[in-house]
């Protein structure tokens, strides 16, 4: 496919799960148990409408304030662990595509590319840093200080991965880093030529931020976690962090009011309402349904983002009609970079882009205010 037939993410979606083997595809695409959330998600969106205005007589902008600076669309990549395996471009493509559109690119813990790669190779771009809490303080703390001599602009703490989601596809598949070479990914690797050449040329697939855990061998992403991660990080350890950041500070995962209200009482100057786009806790409330309560009980002066399930510019208007500023974007920004690098990934915030745009034209404003956009819904 051409990318620039490619006119939704849906059809990027196509074309990464014909280029991807079935493991790759798999990891990106599955969630945690029955994928109850995971499909939440989507259903939740499904359930909502947005109720247009006419004749307000004046043409809205998409752009929004994102921690300080102005986001020319309100988006932000998510943080995603392994986008390197995914295309050679990986975290670069990822960090470049979100630069020219002009939104922040939030570089995940477990990336192939380390910060430092990252921050030498997209100098223009706006990087944020997403944390896991590492059982070695030692080392998370050495990670606070490369991320700050970088230049990362916001620490991202992800807060719901006391363990692993029970991830089944990658269970029945066998999936490690680096990938297991078994007869049945031997035989899924040989009929995708096009993705095993590409990665026989490309960086060597590891956690390029946490040289010092490299194993003999490949590893299970749960037994990862496992090892390197802290399941009793606290609320306490969270304030210690955010006093020893000197930047902006969002704290990621959060479903329940009185969670972002801690959050904000710690100094985050942002709260990130996500159900790790239903790979964690299976059973988890949709993300979207999440964002009314949570809207209320922090109030306007927090940035509140949401991710989870968001493949439709008009999901984004959606989010923003229940009170979040913006949305983070996952597997709609990885399905164009495993479909096409860089330019797939271009190609996708492209397509949310002009969906976004077309969306507030026809959504109107009342046209009676200081140009606020003001949003209605209909929960049917
Ligand atoms: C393949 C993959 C890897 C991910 N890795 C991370 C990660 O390393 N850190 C993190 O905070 N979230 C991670 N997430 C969760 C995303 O940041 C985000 O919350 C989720 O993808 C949003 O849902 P969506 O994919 O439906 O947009 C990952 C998600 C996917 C699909």
């Amino acid at each position: 496919m051409r990318l620039d037939e490619a006119h939704s993410i849906a059809d990027l979606e196509r074309a990464a799960r014909r280029r991807l083997p079935r493991f790759v595809y798999d990891f990106i695409a599955g969630g945690a148990g029955q994928e109850r959330t995971l499909s939440a998600n989507r259903a939740a969106f499904e359930r909502r409408s947005l109720v247009p205005r006419v004749l307000g007589g004046a043409s809205p902008t998409p752009a929004v304030d994102l921690l300080g600076k102005t986001a020319r669309l309100p988006l932000a990549i998510a943080p995603i662990g392994l986008a390197g395996l995914f295309h050679p471009d990986g975290e670069i493509g990822l960090a470049r595509a979100a630069a020219r559109a002009g939104i922040p690119f939030c570089l995940s813990t477990n990336s192939v590319a380390s910060i430092e790669e990252v921050s030498r190779a997209v100098p223009d771009g706006r990087l944020w840093f997403q944390l896991y809490p590492l059982r070695d303080r030692e080392m998370m703390t050495g990670l606070l200080l490369r991320a700050a001599d970088a230049g990362a602009e916001a620490l991202v703490l992800t807060a719901d991965l006391a363990a692993q989601g029970r991830r089944l596809r990658d269970l029945r598949n066998g999936f490690a880093v680096p990938p297991r070479l078994g007869a049945r990914v031997l035989l899924d690797l040989a009929a995708h030529p096009g993705w095993s050449i590409a990665a026989l040329r490309g960086p060597r697939i590891g956690f390029g931020n946490l040289a010092r855990t490299r194993e003999e061998g490949a590893i299970s992403i749960a037994r990862h976690v496992a090892t390197v991660f802290d399941a009793e990080f606290s609320w306490d350890d969270a304030a210690r962090l955010r006093e020893a950041w000197p930047g902006r500070f969002a704290i990621k995962g959060i479903l329940h009011p009185e969670d972002a209200l801690r959050a904000v009482s710690i100094g985050a100057d942002a709260v990130m309402v996500s159900n790790h786009g239903g790979r964690q806790l299976d059973m988890a409330i949709a993300a979207i349904d999440a964002v009314p309560p949570i809207a209320a009980s922090v109030g306007p002066a927090t940035t509140l983002m949401m991710d989870g399930g968001v493949r439709h510019g008009s999901e984004v208007l959606v989010a923003q009609s229940l009170g979040a500023r913006a949305c983070l974007v996952g597997r709609a920004v990885i399905w164009g970079l495993a479909a096409a690098g860089q330019a797939g990934a271009e190609r996708a915030l492209g397509i949310l882009g002009e969906e976004i745009a077309n969306g507030l034209a026809l959504l109107g404003t009342t046209g009676d205010t200081d140009g606020q956009q003001m949003l209605e819904l209909r929960d049917d």
